[in-house]
């Protein structure tokens, strides 16, 4: 990713399945002063894409972007059936904690409409984050090949070079559409994976938490309560904010340390479906030699983050002034 050296806010896009990590993810872009969010697009994936509509709108409401236009996407993968993750992310996506539905209504416009209207009206290329299920990303390119000019990077929350957590080999958001992740990773577009390698790396305390929840500032206050649900699922202490820390290396690309690797998509296995196999052989005459060939590009793949700033990132961005006794730093 290119460095932020410039001051112009970034144009981003996000396509998310909100969810408790994509609500967080979604506060942090519309807070970031380093981020111009032109549009938002959603699919199922954590809950059915019409929850994941109402879910989006409630949460930019919150932190008052009522301007950012969302549309609801597709409602299941391309060849598989739907499948969520409310043992993950409660019965309605947002941990259940009963938040009034926005009065907005979403985009008129079917999501990959948006996306392409979004990004050939862009002042320049824009990095498109997918949160998500990459179903809708897969269809705006197979429809409209010619918005590859307009995306400068491909930034997404997915797979992973290690263990998967949606099975033992595969990632939610891939194994949810595997063929539409092969499509945008044999794109050809610039590509960086924000994986399980570092997806759980970045935790909020169950302290910070609470001084979260007990904020007037309505965003840092849902920020908290989320965080606090899962810190209560997981009986642990601490959680992770999860998409939010593709976001954050969005605003600060040096918090990852990326290796470009061949990463392909197992669509086949029976154990394996969905899995991301990323290609770390260190001698080149294997790779020469495999009989598969080479997808057309690399992949940067994160196997590091420095969490604890992007963790700080995160509550300066959420919630300015908070004290953070997580922070060893
Ligand atoms: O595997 C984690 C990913 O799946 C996150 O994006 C979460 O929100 C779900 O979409
Ligand atoms: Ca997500």
């Amino acid at each position: 990713m290119s460095s932020r050296a410039d001051v112009s806010p970034t144009p981003v896009i996000l396509d998310v399945d909100t969810g408790v990590d994509d609500a967080l993810a979604l506060l942090l872009a519309t807070r970031s002063p380093a981020i111009d969010l032109l549009a938002v697009s959603c699919v199922a994936g954590n809950a059915n894409v019409d929850q994941v509509v109402r879910n989006t709108l409630l949460v930019l409401d919150t932190a008052g972007a009522v301007d950012v236009p969302v549309a609801r996407g597709a409602d299941r993968a391309l060849l598989d059936p739907l499948r969520d993750a409310r043992h993950v992310h409660g019965e309605d996506g947002m941990a259940d904690l009963g938040l009034p539905p926005s009065t907005r209504q979403p985009s008129d416009l079917h999501a990959v409409e948006l996306l392409r209207t979004a990004l050939e009206q862009a002042s320049r290329p824009v990095t498109l984050v997918p949160l998500a299920p990459m179903t809708n990303i897969a269809l705006l390119l197979r429809t409209y090949p010619h918005v590859a000019q307009r995306i400068e990077r491909i930034v997404f929350m997915g797979g992973a070079a290690a263990v998967g957590n949606a099975t033992a080999a595969a990632e939610f958001n891939i194994w949810h559409d595997p063929e539409a992740a092969a499509i945008v990773l044999t794109s050809g577009l610039p590509v960086t994976m924000y994986g399980l390698d570092v997806f759980y790396d970045v935790t909020v305390d169950a302290t910070v938490a609470a001084a979260l929840s007990a904020s007037e500032d309505p965003a840092a206050k849902l920020a908290g309560r989320l965080i606090a649900h899962q810190v209560q699922r997981l009986g642990g202490t601490a959680a992770t904010i999860g998409d939010a820390g593709v976001v954050a290396a969005v605003i600060a690309p040096d918090l990852l340390t990326t290796v470009s690797h061949p990463v392909r998509i197992e669509l086949a296995g029976t154990w394996t479906r969905g899995q991301t196999i990323v290609d770390r052989r260190a001698w080149v005459g294997d790779v020469v030699a495999d009989p598969h060939g080479l997808p057309p590009a690399d992949v940067d793949v994160a196997l590091g983050i420095d969490s604890d700033r992007a963790r700080r990132l995160f509550l300066d961005t959420v919630a300015p002034g908070l004290p953070d006794p997580g922070d060893s730093t």
